[in-house]
């Protein structure tokens, strides 16, 4: 199994969805799976150019040369995709969206209808499979990150994917005052064991989702946590 992961927060390993992604890719490694693990911020990938040319004159072969030409073998191939982002102004970031629009080289430029829907047929060399989301965000409810999900499911419509779950960490700023906490390591067992899950079982259990999203502190003393920490 081929898994390739793409985490675009700027504070790479040592953000919040990194503490998600890690235990979720040793897991994943654990189950005897190949993983690539890309982040944006070491990436040149410039904005898609609308030019066509991946459609029309190099089918498959996006014009610009920049480091979506090693990206984007590496997808074809994979069985399961991780967009990795932090929430940022309710989306994902500007730096994996600029990704995401590199993905159309994968797809024909026809038009069939998939479940009474317009989609673009998938190229042939690029493998079915399926998408994991890992995020996290600052503030406090599981409701920021329902935008995100309800995009990176109709991705996998539009991309032909099976969309296999998300990992979220909402109020992730509580992570920083409880990571001595035995929380932390249930969340990270948690994530582990998703990893492990989406290998061997090709899903992951809403037991380990719910583990990894849980409730960290209420809301108000959260709010107060957050504040203090912008006075000092
Ligand atoms: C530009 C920017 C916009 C953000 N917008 C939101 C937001 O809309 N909602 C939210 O809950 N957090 C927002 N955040 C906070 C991040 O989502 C949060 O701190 C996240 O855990 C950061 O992950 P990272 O450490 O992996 O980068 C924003 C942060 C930045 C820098």
């Amino acid at each position: 199994m081929k898994v390739v992961a793409i985490n675009s927060s700027p504070r790479k390993n040592k953000g919040f969805t990194a503490n998600i992604l890690r235990p979720f890719l040793e897991g994943i490694r654990e189950g005897n799976a190949d993983i690539d693990l890309f982040y944006t911020k070491d990436l040149t990938i410039n904005y898609c150019l609308s030019c066509y040319q991946c459609w029309t004159k190099t089918p498959g072969k996006c014009s610009q040369k920049d480091d979506m030409a090693a990206i984007l073998p590496k997808l074809r191939n994979a069985d399961v995709w991780v967009f990795a982002s932090p929430i940022y102004c309710d989306g994902i970031t500007g730096s994996m969206k600029t990704l995401i629009d590199r993905l159309i080289p994968l797809m024909k430029p026809f038009t069939e209808l998939r479940d009474g829907r317009c989609r673009h047929p998938m190229r042939e060399d690029v493998k079915p499979g399926k998408v994991v989301y890992v995020s996290s965000a600052a503030w406090w409810k599981m409701e920021n990150f329902d935008p995100m999900i309800k995009y990176f499911k109709a991705f996998c419509n539009n991309f032909n994917r099976e969309f296999a779950g998300a990992l979220l960490r909402p109020h992730s700023v509580a992570l920083v005052p409880l990571r001595k906490e035995s929380v932390i390591d249930d969340i990270n067992t948690a994530a582990k064991k998703a990893g492990n899950q989406i290998i061997t079982q090709g899903k992951i259990s809403q037991e380990f989702l719910s583990t990894i999203s849980q409730e960290l502190m209420p809301q108000d003393s959260y709010v107060d946590v957050i504040n203090k920490g912008w006075e000092t």
